[in-house]
Parts: structure tokens; C-alpha cells; sequence
């Protein structure tokens, strides 16, 4: 068994036999977080990031060119559910970065609230995204990145909120667009297209458009930068 870096730091490639499986370097020794493999290679635990778990796995899998979520990001996540994608994160951030983790599922919320128990750069938030003022006072200094994945019709807008109140200029979003919560007739490649045109609208930038099938159907993965005052 070996391990490779990949063009993206804190994200790794586990090569055992003939299968290679992404991974991160786990920031807790030997801790698995939803039923992943963790492997001890040299001095670190590294956990395989499941593809069909997390969009962002599948995003990078399916060739994202650019991950803006590096070692000391600030990172707002949106959706964050039981925190599957932000544990990932949460390696990748280490110690000088932190996750803001937001989710309004009091059940899912328990599970993240569990984890940031463990993990100090993990502040979980259980709260509406879509009353960003909410947890102004929790959110301290400026987000590098807004991290998305709420599957709500309104998702853009909720977005956009957060950037707006979080966000300078410069600053990066990630958004999983679920089409079938925004339009269940339509079909998808419009849905991800009205989407992706009501976000430049508001004055962001796309800079990259990932589809995450086979990982997750009816999905897209969206870059975007905030290269004018909102
Ligand atoms: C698809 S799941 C997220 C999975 C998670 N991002 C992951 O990869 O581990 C969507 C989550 O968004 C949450 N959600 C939906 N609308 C929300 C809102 N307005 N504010 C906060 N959380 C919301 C849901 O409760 C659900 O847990």
C-alpha cells in the first residue's frame, strides 16, 4: 500500500494493489468518522474519502482543476448534515484553518456537534442558512470560502446571502446544484444553466462547472470567485 499527493495539498491518493482511493490526512489519529477505512502509513492515519459520500470527493474524481479549500482556510459550509464532507474538510484546513458548519436538522446537527467535540477547527452552527445575521457573531474575520450543499430550490439566493455578508473580494464558493430540488421537470442541463446564469447575474464569477455523474445524479459542481463588490 502507498500513498501519493495529488495536485491539490492535503488531499492524497491510497494506491493498494490495482485500486486507488482518494484520501485525507486525518488531522485525529485513527478516527473514523462514517464507517471510512482509516489507514496508519509512517507517522499519519489517512481516511479514504468516499466518492459516493461526499460531492466534493466526486468533484475532485471527476476532475475539478481547482480546490481554493487549502491548510489555513476559513471556510463557511453550508448543509454540513453529520459533517461527512466537513470532517474531510477539517483535515484538509488542519489546525490553522476552520469550518464553519452550518445545518438546521437538529437530528444531523447532533452527529456534528459530536464531532467538533474532537476536532477543534470545526465550529458547528445549528441554524437556518438562510438568516445569515443569525450567526454573524459566531462567524469571526473574513470567509476565504462558502461551501454549499443545501439542495433547496432557493440555493442560489441562499448562497448569495452568505457571500455577501461574509465575504470580500477575492474570496471563493462551492455549490452542489441539485437540479431536482429546483426543477423536477425541466430538464437537467437547463436547471444547471439557469442556475449557473442567476449567480453571474449577481456579479460572481463562474470559474469552473464540474457534473458529478456517475457519483451523484443529477448534480453539478460550481466554482465561483467574487471578483467585484457585491
Ligand atoms: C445533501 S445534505 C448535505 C450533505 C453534506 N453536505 C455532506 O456532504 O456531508 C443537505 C443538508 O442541508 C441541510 N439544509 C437544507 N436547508 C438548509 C438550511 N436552509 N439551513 C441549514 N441547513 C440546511 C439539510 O438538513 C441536510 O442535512
Amino acid at each position: 500500500m502507498s500513498v501519493l499527493p495529488t495536485s491539490f495539498g492535503g488531499v492524497f491518493k491510497i494506491k493498494d494493489k490495482d485500486r486507488e482511493s482518494l484520501a485525507t490526512r486525518s488531522l485525529v489519529k485513527n478516527q473514523s468518522v462514517y464507517g471510512e477505512k482509516v489507514f496508519d502509513i509512517e507517522d499519519y492515519s489517512y481516511r479514504l474519502w468516499s466518492t459516493r459520500r461526499s460531492k466534493l470527493a466526486a468533484a475532485i474524481k471527476k476532475g475539478l482543476h481547482e480546490l481554493p479549500i487549502q491548510l489555513g482556510s476559513h471556510v463557511l459550509y453550508l448543509g454540513a448534515a453529520s459533517g461527512t464532507t466537513v470532517s474531510h474538510i477539517s483535515d484538509i484546513v488542519g489546525e490553522e484553518g476552520v469550518v464553519y458548519a452550518v445545518e438546521f436538522s437538529p437530528i444531523s446537527a447532533r452527529d456534528l456537534v459530536f464531532l467538533a467535540e474532537s476536532r477543534s477547527n470545526i465550529i458547528p452552527i445549528v441554524d437556518d442558512a438562510r438568516r445569515p445575521t443569525n450567526y454573524t457573531s459566531i462567524v469571526t474575520g473574513s470567509i476565504d470560502v462558502v461551501y454549499q450543499d443545501v439542495a433547496q430550490p432557493d440555493q442560489a439566493r441562499i448562497l448569495f446571502d452568505n457571500i455577501r455578508t461574509f465575504c470580500s473580494l477575492g474570496a471563493w464558493a462551492m455549490i452542489a446544484i441539485k437540479a431536482r430540488s429546483i426543477d423536477s421537470v425541466s430538464e437537467t442541463r437547463q436547471v444547471f444553466d439557469r442556475e449557473v446564469g442567476s449567480l453571474q447575474e449577481s456579479g460572481l464569477d463562474v470559474i469552473e462547472r464540474v457534473n458529478l455523474t456517475p457519483y451523484e445524479r443529477d448534480h453539478e459542481m460550481v466554482l465561483l470567485r467574487v471578483t467585484e463588490d457585491l
